[in-house]
């Protein structure tokens, strides 16, 4: 072999290329990722406690979550002793088609073994107009521009920055509890005050919360004609809140009234997650601007996008010279491109969609039985497989005692009792809906079937009727997590609490 060339069924490859080549063939020098993880997993936590987030890791501790999960497939995950975990949790509605794909692991394998020229940056690659052209065969006809990015909150961005030039206006507004990222622009629309303190100012103009089904008060915001974007979840990330009126339309009526753009952020509600496509579908929307990100690639890598009207997408790119004014480096790298394909291709195949519209409405009924049985749960809401499970005081004396004494600490912690049970005893990954809430949020992938809803709420039953033995083990968990956030509040470390 020469350093300068090495013969390959295409021809010559340049000097660095056979440098490459030989370090892969002769050298000893190489990266066993494989002999590595086999003897260092089980390392993490101390790993992440020494150089990532500290407080993360104590307060995974406090509530039973610090779990070493060593593979994945499908709808669960499995621990160094090969113990399997229900995942309803889906990494916040990433893995909608279930981990690890083979389809999708497929097109990963397919893009490496072809060498794609990647990120050329001044061409347009084969992959992203294949992407784009898939996605808006799947949208509205009216939204078929794209913009490609690699998570959702610069999905926000660019889309707040697209209705700024859209419109020539400043203001953006949003729903009360609204979650839209933790980026500067969309953290400015923020319906959560816990994720805002200690990080103004934030945009100006932005900060108006209208109250889900409040249209009086989304008229008056309007009104003033300086609002360029009312931005939405159908299906609201923190407490799976979702219009049971006819508001949204309403809210569609308004902006275009008063010449406001209307974002429905899909990044967690979009391509199935509700038993529809997209979320906005529920009530025949015609948003101006979509964004969407998680599931978009199918797990393995980052992948965002922007899908808006061609004449909104145009003021932004007015003029030659406008060319690049937004764009971002990763944005329609091969990898996620590839990945989008194969995930698209998963979801019709797979028919992910009515099966999520299905399992959803057998799951909340099924939720909604126990509720005669436990006076804990309020409601099941939510659409398709985005479920919140709202609890409420027990009707039961002595309940209501540990009820108000939890809740005198911290509002979350009977949930996080639930949650952290739930994990513990029977294995099934599920959060929190958000701070100050008794609200249980479930996300499992949109693959799941009868089998896994039956083991949910088996669970679920069996963790509820724990709860009635007043001083069993389920209250001495809540005790422990009250100990946690009292000292937690003497030494400012983490509170049992999850995002
Ligand atoms: C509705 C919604 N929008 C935006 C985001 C931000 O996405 P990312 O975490 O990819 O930035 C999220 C994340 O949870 C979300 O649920």
């Amino acid at each position: 072999m020469t350093w300068l060339a090495v013969p390959t069924y295409r021809g010559v490859l340049p000097m660095t290329f056979a440098f490459r080549a030989q370090i892969a063939e002769n050298w000893p020098m190489s990266l066993d990722l494989k002999e590595i993880i086999a003897g260092r997993l089980g390392e993490n936590y101390q790993l992440h406690e020494r150089h990532l987030n500290r407080t993360l890791v104590a307060a995974q501790r406090v509530i039973g979550f610090d779990k070493v999960y060593a593979r994945a497939e499908g709808a669960y995950l499995y621990d160094m002793d090969n113990q399997p975990y229900l995942d309803f949790l889906s990494g916040y509605s990433v893995f909608n088609i279930g981990r690890n794909h083979p389809l999708v692991k497929q097109a990963i394998r397919d893009v490496l073994d072809l060498d794609l020229p990647n990120m050329v940056q001044m061409d347009c690659s084969l992959l992203s107009g294949l992407l784009a052209e898939a996605l808006t065969k799947r949208t509205p006809p009216h939204l078929d521009a794209v913009f490609f990015c690699s998570s959702g909150t610069e999905a926000m961005e660019g889309a707040l920055k697209f209705a700024r030039a859209a419109t020539g206006r400043k203001r953006a507004i949003s729903l009360a509890s609204a979650f839209h990222g933790l980026s500067l622009g969309s953290l400015s629309l923020m319906g959560c005050e816990s994720f805002t303190e200690g990080f103004g100012p934030l945009m100006e103009g932005f900060d108006a919360r209208v109250p889900l089904d409040d249209t009086e008060e989304l008229d008056r915001q309007l009104r003033s004609r300086d609002v360029a974007a009312f931005v939405i979840e159908t299906v609201q990330g923190k407490g799976c809140q979702t219009s049971k009126t006819d508001f949204f339309v309403r809210a569609q009526e308004l902006c275009r009234k008063y010449g406001t753009l209307l974002i429905s952020d899909e990044v967690q509600t979009g391509l199935g997650r509700t038993g529809k496509m997209f979320g906005f579908q529920h009530w025949n929307l015609e948003p101006d601007i979509i964004t969407l990100a998680k599931t978009l690639s199918g797990g393995y890598v980052p992948c965002g996008a922007i899908v808006t009207r061609r004449d909104i997408y145009q003021k932004t790119f007015s003029r030659m010279d406008r060319c690049v004014v937004h764009s971002t480096t990763f944005g329609r790298n091969n990898l996620a491109m590839a990945c989008g394909l194969a995930a698209l291709e998963v979801i019709d195949q797979e028919n992910l969609v009515d099966n999520t519209a299905k399992m959803g409405a057998l799951l909340m009924e099924k939720i909604d039985v126990l509720r005669a049985k436990h006076s804990f749960i309020k409601e099941v809401r939510g659409k398709g497989l985005m479920i919140g499970i709202e609890f409420h005081e027990p009707r039961e004396l002595k309940l209501k005692m540990a009820w108000k004494l939890l809740h005198k600490i911290d509002k979350v912690l009977f949930t996080q009792m639930i949650v952290t049970q739930m994990l513990s005893k029977h294995r099934i990954l599920t959060q929190v809906a958000g701070h100050a809430m008794d609200v249980m949020k479930i996300l499992p992938p949109l693959i799941i079937g009868e089998r896994e809803i039956d083991m949910f709420v088996n669970a679920l039953d069996d963790v509820l009727t724990e709860c009635r033995k007043f001083h069993g083990p389920m209250w001495e968990l809540g005790n422990n997590f009250v100990k946690a956030a009292l000292g937690s509040r003497r030494t400012a470390e983490p509170r049992p609490v999850s995002a």
